[in-house]
C-alpha cells in the first residue's frame, strides 16, 4: 500500500513541493503553498484505479464520421455567440473568468434564459447562491419564465447523477468552480487538487456525452483566477469577462478558443436590467466628444476582428517638480514613454519641463501599437494647444527611428471611421491597398516630424484665415 506523505501545493501555479517554503520557487507568489495528501495529489488520479489494474482497449475509430446534432448552439445573444466563435460547441468546456461581481453570474443567467427559450435543456448549479437568490436575478432579469432547470449543489457526483436524470442537457453552467469539489480528492474546496479534480469530471462528463459545460471562475487580485489559472489548460475555451470600475460597459474577452478565433470581443453595458449588448463598441468609447479641444486623437483601432473607434485624451501641463509626473490610464506606460522620446529626439518637440496625462475614453484598454500614432497626435496638439480636425482618426505605429510603420486592416479601420461620419485619415506611407472613402484623400506621413509639421502648421493655416 502507498504511505500517505503530505504535499505541499502552490494554489497559484500548481507546481508540487516536498517541503513547505514562504514563497513558491516556481511562480514567485508569497504564502499559496498549502499542505495537500498525496494520495489526492495531481496526478494520482480518480481513487478507485489508484490500484495497479489492468488497462482496457478502446475502440479506435476514424476522423471523418457522423457528429448528431449541430456542433454549435448559439444564443442569440450576439455579442456573447461572436466572443464564443458562433455559439457554445457542443461536447466542450468552456472557462469563463473575472473579478468578483463583475456580472459572470448575470452574463450566464441571460444566456441560459435566451438558450431555454430555444428549446435547449439548460442547468443551471450554483455552489455560490441559494435557490432564492438566483430566483431574485432572474425576476430582475425578466427571465423568471424560462425553462431553465436550477439547483444549489457543489458535490460534482451529487451533480452528475442529477444530470444522468432525463434527456441529456445541452449545456450545464458551474457556478462557480471554486465552489465544487469531488469525493475523489480529499482536500478542501477551492484547492488546486480539488478544482483540477472537479473541472476533470465535468470535462469528462462533457467529451462522453456531447453536453456543453461552462465552468465560471473568480479572478483574484494577481488577475489570476485563484488556483483555477490551472484549469485553463484543461478547458477547450477561455473567456474572461472584463470591466472598468466606475463605468457601466463590459468586455467579454476570448482568450483561448480550439474552435474559434481568440481576440474577439462582446460588448456588453450592466444596466438596472442585466447586461445589454452594444453591437456598436465605437459610439460607446467615442461618448461625447467635444470638437475642438486639444489633446483628443481619435484612435482607429482594431479588437479581434471587428473595428473600435476610440478617444485618447492628452494632458501636458507646465510641472513644477523636478522630475514631472507621466500617468497613464488605459495605456501601456513603456510605450508613452516611448513615443515622448521619440517625440523629443526626432522631432524637436520638448516634454521635460512638463508634466504628461494620458487617458484613454471610456475606461477602455488598448494593446495594440498601433495606438501610437494616435498618442502623438494627442500629446502635440495639447502641447501647443491646437485642437486636431474633428473628424480625423490616427492609426500607425511608431518606430524608434521616428518612421510610421504600416498596421494590418486599414481598410476596415478607415470603413468604420467613415461609417461613424468621420471625413479625414492620419495613416502610415505604404499601408495595404486603400480604395476609395476617406482614405483616398488621407494624409500619410512617412516619418513623426512630418505629422508634427503637419499640426504645427495648422496654426498658420488658423491665423491666416483671421
Ligand atoms: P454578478 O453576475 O452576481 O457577478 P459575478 O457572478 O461575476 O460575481 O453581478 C453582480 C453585479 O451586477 C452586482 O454588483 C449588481 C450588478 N447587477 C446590475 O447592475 N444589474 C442587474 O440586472 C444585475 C442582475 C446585477
Ligand atoms: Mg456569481
Amino acid at each position: 500500500m502507498a504511505k500517505t506523505r503530505t504535499q505541499f501545493i502552490c494554489q497559484n501555479c500548481g507546481t508540487v513541493h516536498t517541503r513547505w517554503a514562504g514563497k513558491c520557487d516556481a511562480c514567485g507568489e508569497w504564502n499559496t503553498l498549502i499542505e495537500e495528501g498525496t494520495n489526492s495529489g495531481i496526478g494520482s488520479g480518480p481513487a478507485s484505479m489508484r490500484s495497479a489494474r489492468k488497462g482496457r482497449a478502446v475502440a479506435l475509430t476514424t476522423l471523418s464520421g457522423d457528429i448528431e446534432d449541430a456542433p454549435r448552439i448559439a444564443s442569440g445573444i450576439g455579442e456573447l455567440d461572436r466572443a464564443l466563435g458562433g455559439g457554445f460547441v457542443r461536447g466542450s468546456a468552456i472557462l469563463v473568468g473575472g473579478d468578483p461581481g463583475i456580472g459572470k453570474s448575470t452574463l450566464l443567467t441571460q444566456a441560459a434564459a435566451a438558450l431555454a427559450s430555444r428549446g435547449h435543456r439548460i442547468v443551471y448549479v450554483s455552489g455560490e447562491e441559494a435557490v432564492a437568490q438566483i430566483r431574485l436575478r432572474a425576476q430582475r432579469l425578466g427571465v423568471a419564465n424560462t425553462a431553465v432547470e436550477l439547483a444549489a449543489e457543489t458535490n460534482v457526483e451529487d451533480i452528475l447523477a442529477t444530470i444522468a436524470d432525463g434527456k441529456r442537457p445541452d449545456l450545464i453552467i458551474l457556478d462557480s468552480i471554486q465552489t465544487l469539489w469531488t469525493d475523489m480528492a480529499d482536500s478542501a474546496p477551492g484547492t488546486v487538487t480539488q478544482v483540477r479534480s472537479s473541472a476533470q469530471a465535468m470535462i469528462r462528463y462533457a467529451k462522453s456525452t456531447g453536453a456543453a459545460v461552462v465552468l465560471v471562475g473568480h479572478v483574484t487580485k494577481e488577475g489570476q483566477i485563484a488556483g483555477p489559472r490551472v484549469v485553463e489548460h484543461m478547458v477547450d475555451a477561455v473567456l474572461y469577462f472584463e470591466g472598468e470600475g466606475g463605468h457601466h460597459y463590459r468586455i467579454l474577452r476570448t482568450v483561448k478558443n480550439r474552435f474559434g478565433p481568440t481576440d474577439e470581443i462582446g460588448v456588453f453595458e450592466m444596466s438596472d436590467k442585466g447586461l445589454r449588448e452594444v453591437a456598436n463598441p465605437s459610439e460607446l468609447f467615442l461618448g461625447e466628444r467635444h470638437a475642438k479641444s486639444p489633446g483628443a486623437a481619435v484612435f482607429a483601432g482594431m479588437e479581434g476582428t471587428r473595428p473600435v473607434l476610440v478617444e485618447i485624451q492628452a494632458l501636458v501641463a507646465p510641472s513644477p517638480l523636478g522630475t514631472p509626473r507621466r500617468a497613464v490610464v488605459g495605456w501601456d506606460s513603456p510605450r508613452l514613454a516611448m513615443v515622448l522620446a521619440v517625440l523629443e529626439a526626432h522631432c524637436g518637440v520638448r516634454f521635460a519641463t512638463h508634466d504628461v496625462y494620458l487617458n484613454v475614453a471610456g475606461g477602455y484598454r488598448i494593446s495594440e501599437p498601433a495606438a501610437d500614432l494616435a498618442v502623438a497626435a494627442a500629446l502635440v496638439s495639447s502641447l501647443t494647444g491646437l485642437a486636431l480636425p474633428a473628424d480625423c482618426v490616427y492609426f500607425g505605429e511608431i518606430s524608434l527611428s521616428g518612421a510610421i510603420r504600416p498596421v494590418a486592416h486599414a481598410q476596415q479601420r478607415l470603413k468604420e471611421a467613415e461609417k461613424l461620419g468621420f471625413g479625414q485619415a492620419v495613416l502610415p506611407k505604404g499601408s495595404e491597398e486603400i480604395s476609395g472613402g476617406i482614405g483616398s484623400g488621407s494624409f500619410q506621413p512617412a516619418t513623426l516630424t512630418d505629422l508634427v509639421v503637419r499640426i504645427a502648421g495648422s496654426l498658420r493655416r488658423n491665423t491666416d484665415d483671421d
